[in-house]
C-alpha cells in the first residue's frame, strides 16, 4: 500500500562549515537528499545542474547574502521552494525574507524538530503546488493539512472553512500540540490572502521590551542602537496574516498596543508618533483559558473581546476517538517512507493502549511517539511491549486492568445492589449469597468514613 516517495532534494548554503555538517547529518537522516555549498556562487552553480526541490539558505554570508539567492531562486526555480536561517538580531531580514519569497524562516537557534517541522512545511507546499490541487487529493481525511473525521475535527474543519472566508480575527484555543498553528495555517491559505506572507510571532518567545519593535518596527534613533529604522512584523504581514501565539503572554502595557491596532487598524513605529494604516488580518491562540485570565485581572477584558470574534476551540486528542489511530497511521506512513521502510501495523492491542492513552502533549506527542517507533522498531507490526513504558502503564490504570479482585467484586455488589433499588434479599439471590455474607461484603467495602468505629 505504502508508496514510496522519490527523496526530495534540498540544497543547504552556509558560510559555517560546521553548520553545514550539521544541518547535512539531520535532513540526511530524515531521508532528504542533500547538496551543500558554503557560498551564494556555487548555490547558484549547484543549482543549474541538480534538481533542488528545497534551498535553506543562511541570510548573512560574506559578499552575496542569502536575501539575493531568494531572489535569485524565485525569479530562475518556479519549482523549488527558499527557507532561510536567520539569527535572533536579524529579524526583519526575515521578514525581507518573506516578502522576497522565501515559503519559510527559521529563526537560530532552533531545534531538530523545528528544522525538520518547517522543511516538511515546506516541501508540503511544493506539493500541493505541484499537483495544483489541496492535499486532500492524497487521503480523504487530510483536509487543509488537518488529519481527523471524529466529529469534533468535523466542526473544526467547518470552523476553519468559514473562518478563511471572512477576513475576521479568529482566537484559536486548544492544549499545547493539539494543532493550533496548522489552523492558522489552514485558515491563511484556504482564503483570499494566500498569495501574501503568513507570519508567526512567538509572543511567549520575544522579550517583553524587543516584541514592539519587532512586531511595530522602529525608526532611527527610536532607542540606543536603532541606527536605521526597521519595519516589523505587522508591515511585513501586509496585505497577509499575522499569527499571534501565546498571547496571553503579552504584557500589559503590549495588550493596549494590540488593542489599538485591532481598534484603529494602524500601528505606530517605535519612537515615532505618526500612525500608520495596515492591512493585516489577526489570528491569535492561546493554551490557557484567555477568558479565566480575565477575571482574575491578568489579560484585558476589551483585548479579549476584540479578539474573540470568531473562535475555534481544538479538542484534545483523548477526545478525537479513532482520529487517534487515524493519526498514528498517517504518521507511521509518513515516517516510513521517509525513511524508505515499509509502514508498520498495528496490533489490536497496541491500537488500544494507543486510544486509552490520555496524550498530555496531543498530536505532537503521537508523531514524535510514532516517528521513535518507526525508527526503532524492526518488525512489521508494533505490539504492545514495543509502545513507551508510560503509556502502557497509564492504559492499563485507564481499562482498569490494575484493580484488585477485592475491588472489583465490592463494585459488582455495589452495581447489582442498585440495579434492585437497595433490595439486600434479591440482591443476596443474584449474588447466588446469603444475607449474611452479602452484609459482610457490604461492610468490608464500605469506605473507612461509613464504616463505625472500632471499640
Ligand atoms: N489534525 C492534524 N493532522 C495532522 N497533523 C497535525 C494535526 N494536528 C496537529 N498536527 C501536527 O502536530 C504538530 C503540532 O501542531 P501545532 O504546532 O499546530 O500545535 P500547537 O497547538 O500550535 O502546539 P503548541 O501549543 O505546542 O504550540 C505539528 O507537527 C502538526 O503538523
Ligand atoms: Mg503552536
Amino acid at each position: 500500500m505504502t508508496k514510496r516517495r522519490e527523496k526530495e532534494s534540498i540544497l543547504v548554503v552556509d558560510d559555517s562549515a560546521p553548520t553545514l555538517e550539521v544541518l547535512q547529518r539531520n535532513l540526511s537522516a530524515d531521508g532528504y537528499k542533500v547538496f551543500t555549498a558554503p557560498n551564494v556562487a556555487s548555490a547558484v552553480a549547484l543549482l543549474e545542474s541538480n534538481k533542488v526541490d528545497l534551498v535553506i539558505t543562511d541570510l548573512k554570508m560574506p559578499k552575496i547574502g542569502g536575501m539575493d539567492l531568494v531572489r535569485h531562486v524565485r525569479e530562475n526555480f518556479r519549482d523549488t521552494e527558499v527557507m532561510m536561517i536567520t539569527g535572533y538580531p536579524s529579524i526583519e531580514g526575515a521578514v525581507e525574507a518573506i516578502k522576497t519569497g522565501a515559503e519559510e524562516y527559521l529563526a537560530k537557534p532552533f531545534t531538530d524538530e523545528e528544522l525538520s517541522a518547517a522543511v516538511q512545511r515546506a516541501l508540503n507546499k511544493l506539493r500541493v503546488r505541484r499537483c495544483g490541487e489541496p492535499q486532500r487529493a492524497h487521503s480523504p481525511a487530510m483536509r487543509h493539512g488537518l488529519m481527523g473525521e471524529s466529529e469534533a475535527m468535523r466542526r473544526i474543519l467547518r470552523a476553519v472553512g468559514k473562518a478563511a472566508s471572512t477576513s475576521a480575527v479568529v482566537l484559536i484555543s486548544g492544549e499545547s500540540g493539539t494543532g493550533k498553528e496548522l489552523v492558522a495555517r489552514a485558515i491563511h491559505y484556504g482564503g483570499e490572502r494566500s498569495s501574501a506572507p503568513f507570519v508567526p510571532v512567538n509572543c511567549g518567545g520575544i522579550p517583553d521590551g524587543l516584541l514592539e519593535s519587532e512586531l511595530f518596527g522602529h525608526v532611527k534613533g527610536a532607542f540606543t542602537g536603532a541606527t536605521e529604522s526597521r519595519a516589523g512584523f505587522f508591515h511585513t504581514a501586509d496585505g497577509g496574516t499575522i499569527f499571534l501565539d501565546e498571547v496571553s503572554e503579552t504584557s500589559a502595557s503590549m495588550q493596549v498596543k494590540l488593542l489599538r491596532v485591532l481598534q484603529d487598524k494602524e500601528v505606530c513605529m517605535v519612537g515615532s508618533s505618526r500612525p500608520r494604516k495596515v492591512d493585516v488580518r489577526i489570528l491569535a491562540a492561546t493554551n490557557k483559558d484567555l477568558l479565566a485570565l480575565v477575571t482574575k485581572g491578568a489579560f484585558r477584558k476589551d483585548l479579549f473581546y476584540r479578539l474573540n470574534v470568531i473562535t475555534i476551540a481544538l479538542p484534545p486528542l483523548r477526545e478525537r476517538g479513532d482520529d487517534i489511530l487515524l493519526l498514528a497511521n498517517h504518521f507511521a506512513q509518513r515516517y516510513a517512507a521517509e525513511l524508505g521502510r515499509p509502514q508498520p501495523r498495528f496490533s489490536e492491542q497496541a491500537m488500544a493502549v494507543l486510544k486509552n492513552y490520555d496524550w498530555p502533549g496531543n498530536v505532537r506527542e503521537l508523531e514524535n511517539v510514532v516517528q521513535r517507533l518507526v525508527l526503532m522498531t524492526d518488525g512489521e507490526i508494533i505490539h504492545v511491549p514495543d509502545l513507551p513504558p508510560l503509556m502502557r502503564f497509564s492504559a492499563l490504570t485507564r481499562t482498569g486492568l490494575d484493580r484488585t479482585l477485592a475491588e472489583v467484586e465490592a463494585e459488582y455488589v455495589s452495581n447489582v445492589l442498585a440495579s434492585v433499588g437497595g433490595n439486600k434479599t434479591r440482591a443476596a439471590e443474584i449474588l447466588g449469597i446469603d444475607r449474611k455474607t452479602l452484609r459482610e461484603k457490604l461492610r468490608l467495602s464500605a469506605p473507612a468514613s461509613e464504616q463505625p468505629p472500632l471499640s
